[in-house]
């Protein structure tokens, strides 16, 4: 997605269609965003084939939808791709269950995630950077987005224990679940797509859990915390740990890599910024919140209005879909100065690319703590990074980021 807008460029909201993955692929959003708004903070759009969905983009309005669980629903499907089906997993996925029963599980998986427990993780994502990052050592040209998509897995998949033969699989898996219509994912329609990537990952992750539950558990990993753990009443069904192991892969490999590639890019366009980092590694933690609101990499999520509901723009009847930009809540100027300056400095970052209220991401401190030690890595290893090729942007309308992104890295002298 293109992350700074050109400056002047006309939009004419009529015609602004906001569901085309080519928006972010190709297009001009945040110009777009700007105007909406100032000028339409609550539109309206209707699809060729009936559906109909609202937007907001300022930031008061967007953390009002995804924070209000009672007016805005997450149990009819909070992903944009996903528009008007019904969400079969409502009330047994995380991401698509409301309060209370989202409070209990919530409570039951977190324990396992805060900024504590993840800190104990952080030699093994240490270890699965260098891994990452060495090959590059060569001083060759390669694709830092392409295989920052194998991260997360690395990482995740080793806290989940799922075996390291199939992280690559669902990598592809999960790919075809956000961005079905980039042709490095897409398998004919959206909809084939869809439908196969949901199949074979549940597949593939009921027969984990079932082989893990003949093998007796007892093991230390995130599936095993999750096969053991008491939700509510009861502990988790089954069906409910295949939902969750799915919720925590899609949150960690949809985003993550996203993140980190545009926060490559964004510090080769803005070497002002990189050279201060650089200079002083103490600024990585403010460097990696202004990357996390720059790029933006959940660029939106969804929510059902259950009642009329007023929002800064006007009225959202009951019934109808209200998508929530995230990436423009995070350049509104009634939030941020100077919202289009990229700043590894800013004081006061309340940016909400981890979401907002109940579902704000699980994942958090492991995605911060990840990025973190991704950059300082990067910068121990490398003194230079320089784009080698026309960076190639993800086709998709909800999740912000690049397939390709060619890079030359130059190791230190004394790596
Ligand atoms: C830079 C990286 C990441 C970004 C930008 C991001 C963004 C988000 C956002 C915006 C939400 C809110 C969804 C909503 O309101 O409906 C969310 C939820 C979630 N994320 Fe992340 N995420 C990231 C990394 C991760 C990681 C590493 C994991 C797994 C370890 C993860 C797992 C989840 C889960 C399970 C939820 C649902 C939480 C709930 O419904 O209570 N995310 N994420």
């Amino acid at each position: 997605m293109r992350l700074t807008p050109e400056a002047g460029r006309p939009v004419a909201l009529g015609s602004i269609d906001l569901f085309d993955p080519d928006l972010l692929a190709s297009g001009d959003p945040h110009s777009v965003w700007d105007v909406m708004r100032s000028e339409a903070p609550l539109h309206r759009q209707v699809l060729p084939d009936g559906r109909v969905f609202w937007s907001v983009t300022r930031y008061e309005d967007v953390c009002r939808v995804l924070g209000d669980h009672r007016a805005f629903t997450s149990e009819r499907g909070t992903v944009f791709t996903q528009l008007g089906a019904d969400d079969i997993a409502a009330g047994k996925l995380l991401t698509s269950t409301d309060p209370p029963r989202h409070t209990e599980v919530r409570r039951a998986i977190g324990g396992r995630l805060t900024a504590r427990a993840v800190a104990h993780w952080q030699d093994l994502v240490r270890r699965a950077v260098v891994r990452f990052l060495e090959p590059a050592l060569d001083g060759g040209c390669w694709d830092l987005a392409e295989r920052a998509q194998q991260l997360p897995l690395i990482i995740a998949g080793s806290l989940l224990g799922i075996p390291e033969s199939d992280w690559e699989k669902l990598v592809q898996l999960t790919g075809m679940v956000t961005a079905p219509s980039d042709p490095m994912f897409g398998l004919g329609s959206e909809a084939a797509t869809l439908a196969i990537a949901h199949h074979e990952i549940f597949d593939y992750l009921s027969d984990l859990v079932r082989r893990r539950r003949s093998a007796g558990t007892g093991g230390d990993s995130l599936l095993d915390h999750l096969m053991t753990v008491r939700a509510g009443a009861g502990p988790l069904p089954d069906e409910e740990v295949v939902y969750d192991s799915y919720s925590l892969i899609l949150g960690a490999n949809a985003t993550t890599p996203h993140t980190l590639s545009g926060i490559v890019l964004t510090l080769v366009e803005w070497p002002e910024q990189c050279d201060k980092v650089r200079a002083d590694p103490s600024l990585i933690p403010s460097m990696v919140e202004e990357g996390l609101r720059w790029t933006s990499a959940a660029c939106n999520f969804m929510r059902y209005a259950t009642v009329d509901t007023r929002l800064t723009g006007g009225t959202v009847p009951a019934g109808e879909a209200v998508v929530a930009w995230i990436a423009s809540a995070n350049r509104d100027e009634s939030q941020f100065t100077d919202p289009h300056t990229f700043d590894v400095t800013r004081g006061e970052n309340r940016h909400v690319a981890f979401g907002f209220g109940p579902h704000y991401c699980i994942g958090a401190p492991l995605a911060r703590m990840t990025a973190r030690i991704f950059f300082e890595e990067l910068f121990r290893l490398f003194w230079s990074i320089e784009i080698d090729g026309e960076p190639q942007h993800l086709r998709s309308n909800f999740i912000a980021g690049m397939t390709h992104l060619p890079v030359v890295t130059r190791k230190r002298a004394q790596v």
